[in-house]
This record gives structure tokens, C-alpha cells and sequence, in this order.
């Protein structure tokens, strides 16, 4: 399909840009701006899914200290960085500014003050290059960056897992724009309660997980657990048979548990209970079950003969966003996958937290699936969104199917 894509009929047409050769090789290079919460990401990809550049500042030392993120801090340090940033970015790849086809800027979801600078660079980058500018859907670049490694193998439609910091969404992706919603959290998404229990821990004040984001240092300290089985904390939502998540029950359990053991060791206010390793394996052990019970009726739903949403396509599970990280999590994704005789993958961990590669590979499947239908020069109407959505929901439809499921036993 990429193949016939890349002959690249119409694209560039009338603007005077390279047109996309039938190899598909260098001729278009995409620039990709995220800033939608609090990393500042640039990055080059070209229509190959090649990165020429990828230059990510974090902000997480800066915001570890003060024990959370501050929008109007997060948006000065995006505005000090982004310029130098992409000066970076052009040396990486050595192009000149005039190379480049097109310029892909988160527009949404995230933090509208971080949302704004990345917004308001690329329109600037835009009007004095004449370029045009590709608006990006974050979560949508989160999901279709597994593609860009393998775009062939992983072809439209899989069902995606988008695990993150903001986010937990079941979604059925078809391209850029034609993602359907099977399910998402009810409420915390499970690295915003892996930070948020992290910090309750103080994971940070140990020297090894000091500038570590929550959901890491808690994958690190599972692998140290002398009793893994210690901590065990009820499923969410076990009565319900949908594809929806919640993680603010595990996450209030937990501060229960860390409490109670403070207690009984009379751990001082700045010390991590001595058990904390058993505690982050219990912890995780809940978070991934949870995953996979959704996920599993998601598969279910997806397969069911008068549905059959994968179509003629091989059946595939995608698993995407910071959260995909996680080792434990995916090896059981994958267990699962297999199960149901659907192949599984997941972006290069490089690829699975926020960074500008993403979302310049989102630019360039727009250019690939919709041609230059999809420039924008209407730079003014642009404009951030703090949520968004996706094009369409199944989630009534998943309800009322209510499907019940024999579960897919952990590997643990
Ligand atoms: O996708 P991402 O970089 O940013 C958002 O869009 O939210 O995800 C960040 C989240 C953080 O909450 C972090 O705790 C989590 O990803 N994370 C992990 C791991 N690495 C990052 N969670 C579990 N295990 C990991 N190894
Ligand atoms: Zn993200």
C-alpha cells in the first residue's frame, strides 16, 4: 500500500516540492514539533519513516523538584528551548531550512500553555519559510509510531493500546484521522498514577531513581521484590463489561497500604518504606492484569463474527504511549496477543514516550494516506485544543455487547 502511496501522485503538485519518487527515498522531509506537555521535541523524518534528527529537552529535572508539573513553568521552558532546539535539529539532519516539505506540530490534546509555544514557533517557522503547516492529533502520532519502523508488516486497521501520562484508550486506528474509541479511563490514566504513587513512595530521595520519571522507578524497584506476591489490590471495574478503564482505586489503595506500613516501621517523613520493591511488584502486577482484562474484551469485541473490525487484515494488537515502556506489561500484552493468534508490537522504546519523532512520522502519514490535501497554510485558523477526541466511538456498541471473557491467565 506505502509502495503505491509513495509514487506520490499529486503531492507536491503546484508547490514546486520534490515530488515523492516511486523508491520513496529523501525526497520529503518533515520537521515535528511537540510540545504538548513537558518535553520539547524536534525532530526530521523523511517519507522512508527515516530520522535525520530528534532532539527531545526534558523538563523533568526541573519538574521532579518541585513534585509535579506547572503549566506556566513548563511553558517558559519550552519557550527558552525550542528555538535552540531546532537550530539542533537542522545540524543533526544538515539541512537547510529550505528542504524541508512540511512542518508537524502537536495542536492536541495536552496543556494549552505548552501546546501554544510549539503552535505558535511552527506558524512562525512556517510563514517565513512558506511552508505548510500539518496539525497533529498527539495521541493519534502516539498510536500510527509503531508504523513507521515496520509500515509494511503493520498495516490499517489494528487495535492500539495508548497507555501514557494523560491517557489510557483502546482505540481501532485506520489512518490519520479515522481512529475509533472502544474504551478509555474513567478516570486516572496509569502513568499519571504511577507518578502520583511514585512520589507518595519518595522513589526520588533514592539516588538511583532520582531523575527517573514514576512509572520507570517502579518498573526497576518490582525487579527487586524478595515477596512479590506480599501486595495483592482488587481489579477495577470487574462488573463491567466494556473496555473502560480506572486506575484511581488501585492508586487511593496504594496510598492506603504505603501509610500503613509507614506506620508500622515509623518510616521518618523523608524515608521510603524498606519493602517498597514487594510493594511496586503487587502494584504492577494490578496494573497489567487490569490492562489485559480490557484489552482482552477489546480483542473479543474486535473479532466477533459480525463485527470483524481487522477486516481482511492479520489480526494486531499495537501498544503505544510512555507506559509501553514497561516490559512486564507488554511481555503480557504479548502472552495475550497470542492467545487470539494476533501479532503484537510496539514503537522502538525510544519512540514510546513523547518526542518530536512522532509527530513529524504523523506528518508524513497524512502526506502518504491524504496528499496535499492535508496543507495547511491557513496558518491563523490553527488553533490548540486541550482535549480532544478521536473521529469516532464504538463504545456504546462494546457496552452492549457485553461480552463476558474466560481470562488469559498473566505470565507472572
Ligand atoms: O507518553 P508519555 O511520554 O507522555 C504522555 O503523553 O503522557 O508518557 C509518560 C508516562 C509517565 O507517566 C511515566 O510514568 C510513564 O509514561 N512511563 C512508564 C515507564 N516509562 C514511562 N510507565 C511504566 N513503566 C515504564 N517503564
Ligand atoms: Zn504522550
Amino acid at each position: 500500500m506505502l509502495a503505491a502511496l509513495r509514487t506520490g501522485t499529486g503531492l507536491g503538485k503546484g508547490f514546486g516540492w520534490p515530488l515523492l519518487g516511486p523508491s520513496g527515498r529523501h525526497l520529503s522531509y518533515v520537521l515535528g514539533i511537540e510540545t504538548s506537555c513537558d518535553d520539547t521535541g524536534l525532530a526530521i523524518v523523511d517519507t522512508d519513516g527515516r530520522v535525520h534528527a530528534n532532539v527531545l529537552e526534558s523538563q523533568q529535572e526541573f519538574h521532579t523538584r518541585y513534585g509535579g508539573i506547572i503549566p506556566p513553568r513548563a511553558q517558559d521552558l519550552h519557550r527558552a528551548r525550542i528555538e535552540s532546539a531546532y537550530d539542533r535539529c537542522l545540524a543533526e539532519a544538515q539541512l537547510q531550512p529550505d528542504q524541508l516539505t512540511a512542518i508537524a506540530v502537536t495542536t492536541r490534546p495536552g496543556l494549552p500553555l505548552s501546546l501554544l509555544v510549539g503552535l505558535r514557533f511552527a506558524r512562525h517557522l512556517a510563514r517565513r519559510l512558506k511552508k505548510p503547516l500539518l496539525p497533529v492529533h498527539h495521541m493519534e502520532a502516539h498510536a500510527l509510531q509503531a508504523r513507521m519502523e515496520q509500515p509494511a508488516t503493520i498495516s490499517f486497521p489494528f487495535l492500539c493500546l495508548l497507555v501514557s501520562g494523560g491517557h489510557c484508550q483502546l482505540v481501532m486506528v485506520r489512518g490519520p484521522g479515522r481512529l475509533s474509541l472502544l474504551g478509555q479511563t474513567l478516570d486516572d490514566a496509569p502513568g499519571e498514577a504511577f507518578d502520583k504513587i511514585a512520589r507518595r513512595l519518595r522513589l526520588h530521595v533514592l539516588p538511583q531513581y532520582r531523575l527517573w520519571n514514576g512509572g520507570r522507578a517502579i518498573e526497576h524497584a518490582a525487579r527487586l521484590a524478595s515477596q512479590p506476591l506480599a501486595y495483592e489490590f482488587p481489579l477495577p471495574l470487574a462488573q463491567q463489561r466494556n473496555c473502560h478503564f480506572s486506575f484511581a482505586g488501585i492508586k487511593n489503595n496504594s496510598f492506603r497500604a504505603i501509610r500503613a506500613r509507614e506506620r508500622m516501621e515509623e518510616t521518618p517523613p523523608d524515608g521510603v518504606i524498606s519493602n517498597y520493591g514487594d510493594f511496586c511488584a503487587g502494584l504492577l502486577r494490578a496494573c497489567s492484569r487490569h490492562l489485559m482484562h480490557r484489552t482482552q474484551r477489546a480483542l473479543e469485541y474486535c473479532l466477533q463474527p459480525n463485527v470483524q473490525l481487522f477486516g481482511d487484515a492479520p489480526p494486531t494488537l499495537v501498544v503505544s504511549g510512555g507506559v509501553a515502556n514497561n516490559d512486564a506489561i507488554y511481555a503480557n500484552m504479548e502472552h495475550l496477543a497470542k492467545q487470539y493468534n494476533c501479532r503484537s508490537f510496539r514503537p522502538a522504546k525510544r519512540y514510546c514516550s513523547d518526542n518530536g519523532v512522532m509527530i513529524a512520522w504523523h506528518g508524513v502519514e497524512q502526506l502518504l494516506q491524504a496528499g496535499e490535501s492535508c496543507l495547511r497554510f491557513d496558518y491563523d485558523s490553527i488553533d490548540v485544543q486541550g482535549s480532544a477526541g478521536f473521529a469516532n466511538s464504538l463504545e456504546a456498541d462494546v457496552n452492549a455487547a457485553h461480552i463476558k471473557c474466560k481470562w488469559v491467565q498473566p505470565l507472572d
